[in-house]
């Protein structure tokens, strides 16, 4: 868009894997294309509280290699009122920034499109999570990281369980979603997946134990998604010995380990395309738009799609994970 002079940049909520390949490449496209550029510190509350530094292109070297976000972040709760989104907006008036490049999940781009339509600002999102749960895009910039981190660490657990002949229960994150629980128990050869997405429908734990699923085995490794839907590890390891008693169950909760550490090659490569994309999509007139990626093809998503609380997963999954189990 022809009014557009400078672009500010923003990482909201939890952090993932390839935040600063995705600034990285905001940053220098923008530059390349003529934007003056502005870092906004510790996200939304930077905003609000005017921590505002100008990019140069050295501000993001050697930067694509490194996890978490050099422009920290934060989770705001001034900015979910009118008020603090007011000073936000008269931040961006001070230091001349005239639209907003948003990088983080579902909370940051609501937040994100509630601030457009109160203040007209052209905002771009991308889709920064590591729980893969924001609709219409096959993944999101730092799922495939603590996917991979995820593998590492169940690949250790599964040594102990083994020599011990343990049941363990792996809780992994992904807020509401069960991409990282099913996609990690596929990568790691787990016994199974349970995940939030089924929840209401079967008892997962049930269902697991009355198929047999020690059969061939004494050893099994079971990934759970945090959830209250799923009763999460520590909850389902309770009913293990109240319900089975003659199992030796023990939790392994991975925690923030997921959400760091250096990016994988796919992160680093979607977050370059990503950041790129969201200048192409300032320079087009797009605005209140998240970048997303859809058979390795860039697609603009409005907000209001990209937040659905049901992105689809795919549960044939689950299917496969327990043949490939037997
Ligand atoms: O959204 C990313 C995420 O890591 C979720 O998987 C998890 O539920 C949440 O953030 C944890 O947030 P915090 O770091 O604030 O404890």
């Amino acid at each position: 868009m022809e009014s557009i002079k400078c672009v500010g940049i923003l990482t909201s909520g939890g952090d993932a894997p390839a935040m600063n390949a995705a600034i990285r490449a905001v940053t220098r496209t923008a530059i390349y294309n003529g934007f003056e550029v502005k870092g906004i510190m510790r996200g939304y509350k930077g905003l609000i509280s005017g921590e505002v530094i100008p990019f140069k292109t050295q501000n993001v070297s050697n930067i694509i290699q490194q996890g978490g976000t050099i422009l920290k972040t934060a989770r705001s709760k001034e900015f979910e009122t009118p008020e603090g989104r007011k000073v936000a907006y008269e931040t961006m008036q001070r230091e001349g920034i005239d639209a907003l490049v948003v990088i983080g999940g579902d909370g940051s781009l609501t937040g994100a499109r509630i601030f457009a339509s109160e203040f007209d600002i052209p905002i771009v999102g991308l889709p920064g999570t590591i729980d893969n749960d924001l609709y219409g895009t096959d993944t999101t910039i730092g799922y495939d990281t603590a996917l991979n981190t995820i593998m590492e660490a169940v690949d250790k657990i599964r040594d102990t369980a083994t020599s011990h002949e343990r049941l363990f229960f792996i809780e992994v994150m992904g807020r509401n979603a069960g991409f990282l629980a099913l996609n990690g128990a596929l990568a790691t050869g787990a016994e199974a997946a349970i995940i939030p997405e089924i929840a209401t429908e079967v008892d997962q734990l049930a269902e697991l134990i009355q198929n047999g699923f020690r059969k061939s085995k004494n050893s099994s490794i079971v990934l759970v998604a945090e959830s209250e839907l799923t009763g999460g590890a520590i909850g389902l390891a309770q009913r293990v010995e109240k319900e089975y008693p003659q199992y030796d169950v023990r939790v392994t909760i991975l925690g923030h380990i997921q959400r760091g550490g250096s990016p994988s090659a796919a992160d680093r490569i979607l977050a370059s395309r990503m950041g790129e994309a969201a200048i192409n999509a300032l320079l087009e007139g797009q605005r209140n738009v998240m970048i997303g990626i859809q058979n390795d093809v860039l697609v603009y998503v409005p907000f209001t799609k990209a937040i659905r609380n049901d992105k689809p997963i795919n549960r044939d999954l689950l299917n496969t994970i327990k043949i490939l189990s037997i």
